[in-house]
């Protein structure tokens, strides 16, 4: 079976609920592992208010005994600690008692950049957060939960996945970055940036050319895209190749006895044809920046049609670094979705008798 993913859940609802089926049993599960990446997800310079109110952890409703996978549907969920004050205005089922708290009268002011406009028009909705709760990135807490688990399966296989915030709003450097988010927060406005994911230990052969579906290339650009605020993806030297001949453009193959066949180049970024060719995977991906502005930019109060300025909500100057953890936790789920459809497996034993004997077939000589 595949492993697949749904999530849900609103930005002030209850919680956030992600339910991953497919996975094998008897995969090991580190809480603490999972409430860490949960943690760097909310850190990072830059993020607003809202991260102090919310110490996001992971709870397991289903699918897990002892720390170990039964290889049933497994439910994490993660509360918004933030609901306590939406109680009224976030209620799931009609309101009792006087409207209190936030979120009791309707957002009419669309933010530019976000889906607020054609949200309302499209689910004809009068309340543009009714739109807000989902589309904002609060439930990618949930995607980095999930992410947790992928990692775990790919830690079995001795696969790892790093990331690295390497440009915010231009600049580059730790200082610089800082600087640029600094003047940025004082002239209320925001920044996006680019991050870098790198994953090792992955053999050749994960992914197939076969289909679009199964290009791993094509599944990477789709989840990483599917992160909010992510504008452009780039795998290995991506938009440069471009402006290259051939001749520079590709990774020669070598063989020698230590290492079996090897690359001296790495410009595919570990992925030809939609398949892992041994190397390194090396992705980046581009973030606009936020839409919600402290100095908002110019709308349309829906419920006049007269010039109005946007919405101001609680928001982030940047949120780069978030966006780095969340990209780990998508590349992590399509590359242990990929990894279970090529070694297949009803338990972790399994899985990783079928990746030692095709590691052996292979004659696979690298860690
Ligand atoms: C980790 C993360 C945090 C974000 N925080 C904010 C925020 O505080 N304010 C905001 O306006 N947009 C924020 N965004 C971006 C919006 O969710 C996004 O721009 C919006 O949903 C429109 O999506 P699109 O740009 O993909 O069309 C954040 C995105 C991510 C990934």
């Amino acid at each position: 079976m595949s492993l697949t993913l749904v999530t849900a859940g609103e930005s002030h609802g209850p919680a956030l609920v992600a339910i991953l089926t497919g996975l094998p049993a008897g995969l090991e599960l580190d809480r603490a592992k999972i409430d860490h990446d949960l943690l760097r997800r909310q850190q990072g310079y830059g993020r607003s208010p809202r991260q102090q109110i919310e110490t996001d952890r992971v709870e397991v409703l289903t699918g897990l005994r002892q720390g170990r996978t039964l290889g049933t549907p497994l439910t994490l969920v993660v509360r918004n600690a933030d609901h306590k004050n939406w109680l009224w205005g976030m209620s799931p089922w009609p309101p009792e008692g006087e409207p209190s708290g936030k979120g009791t009268k309707a957002v009419t002011l669309p933010r530019p950049g976000h889906a607020d406009l054609a949200a309302v028009m499209k689910y004809d909705y009068d309340d543009v957060r009714n739109a807000l709760e989902r589309a904002s990135a609060r439930h990618t807490a949930v995607t980095v939960a999930a992410g947790g688990v992928a990692k775990a399966l790919l830690a079995a296989l001795a696969v790892t996945v790093s990331s690295e915030t390497i440009e915010v709003g231009g600049a580059h450097g730790e200082a610089a970055m800082r600087e640029a988010m600094d003047a940025a927060k004082t002239d209320r406005d925001t920044l996006g940036g680019v991050v870098e994911i790198r994953v090792d230990g992955l053999p050749p052969g994960l992914g197939s050319y076969v289909t679009k579906e199964e290009r791993l290339d094509a599944r990477i650009a789709w989840a990483l895209m599917g992160i909010q605020a992510v504008k452009s993806v780039e795998i290995g030297d991506g938009l440069d190749l471009a402006r290259r001949r051939g001749s520079l453009a590709h990774d020669e193959i070598f063989r020698d006895d230590e290492h079996g066949f090897y690359r001296r180049t790495n410009r595919a970024g570990g992925l030809e044809a939609g398949i892992t060719d041994g190397e390194q995977l090396v992705v980046r991906c581009a973030m606009k920046p936020l839409p919600t502005l402290m100095k908002p930019l110019q709308s349309v109060d829906l419920a006049t049609g007269e010039p109005a300025a946007a919405l101001v909500e609680r928001s982030d100057t940047a949120a780069v670094e978030a966006m780095a953890v969340i990209a780990e936790a998508v590349v992590a789920f399509e590359l242990a979705s990929a990894a279970k459809a090529k070694f297949g497996g009803d338990s972790i034993g399994d899985l990783l008798a079928a990746h030692a004997a095709y590691l052996a077939r292979i004659d696979w000589r690298r860690p």
